[in-house]
C-alpha cells in the first residue's frame, strides 16, 4: 500500500450512488441539482443528509424554503443528469429544458420527479457549515416509490473524461 494524495483518493471510492437534490424559489418555481454526497442519519426521527457546495445556487433555495426533495434517479433521468449537474439554476430553467416529468408532493411546494426510481419529501431542521460545502439535515415526511425501476450508480469518469453511469 502506498500514499497518496487526498483529491485522488475521493475520485477512487467508486462506485457511489447520488441523487436529484429538487428545492424552490420564493415564486415556488423549483431547480435543483445532483448530489454524491448525502445519506441516511436516523432512523428516528428518519433523517437524510446532503451536503453542497456553498456556491451552488441550490444552496440559497433550500436556506430559503427550508425544505429539499432527494430524488433517486434510473436510466429514464440520463440526459436530465448532465443538464440538473452541470448547469447552474440562476442561468437556466433546468425543469423546462430537461422536460423532466414532476408530480405534485403530499407535503412540499417543491415537485417529485415522477419516473424517478425513489423520492424523498425532505422539511430542512439543521444547517451545518462543513468547509467548503453545507451540510443540510432534512426530516423525511413521505417517501415515493416506483417500485420497477432500478437505481443508478456512478462509476466514476471514464478515459474520455465522461461519467460512467451502470443500473444497479
Ligand atoms: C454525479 C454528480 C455528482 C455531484 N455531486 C455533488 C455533490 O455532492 N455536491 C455538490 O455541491 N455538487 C455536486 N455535483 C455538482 C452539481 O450538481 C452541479 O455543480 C450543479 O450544476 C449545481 O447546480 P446549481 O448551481 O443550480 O445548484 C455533482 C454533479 C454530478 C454530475
Amino acid at each position: 500500500m502506498k500514499q497518496i494524495d487526498i483529491s485522488t483518493a475521493f475520485t477512487k471510492y467508486v462506485p457511489y450512488n447520488f441523487a436529484f437534490v429538487l428545492s424552490h424559489d420564493k415564486n415556488n418555481k423549483p431547480s435543483g441539482m445532483i448530489v454524491a454526497w448525502h445519506m441516511k442519519v436516523s432512523h428516528e426521527p428518519p433523517l437524510m443528509a446532503v451536503s453542497i457546495y456553498n456556491t451552488q445556487n441550490t444552496k440559497k433555495l433550500i436556506e430559503q424554503s427550508k425544505e429539499f426533495v432527494l430524488a433517486v434517479p434510473n436510466k429514464k433521468q440520463l440526459e436530465a443528469i448532465s443538464i440538473f449537474g452541470e448547469n447552474h439554476g440562476d442561468k437556466i430553467d433546468k425543469f423546462k429544458i430537461s422536460k423532466i416529468k414532476t408530480k405534485k408532493a403530499k407535503f412540499l411546494k417543491t415537485p417529485l420527479l415522477s419516473e424517478a426510481t425513489l423520492n424523498y419529501e425532505c422539511e430542512v431542521i439543521k444547517k451545518i457549515k462543513a468547509g467548503d460545502h453545507t451540510i443540510f439535515i432534512g426530516k423525511v415526511l413521505a417517501t415515493h416509490h416506483n417500485e420497477n425501476e432500478k437505481i443508478l450508480l456512478c462509476y466514476g469518469k471514464g478515459k474520455n473524461g465522461k461519467r460512467i453511469f451502470k443500473e444497479f
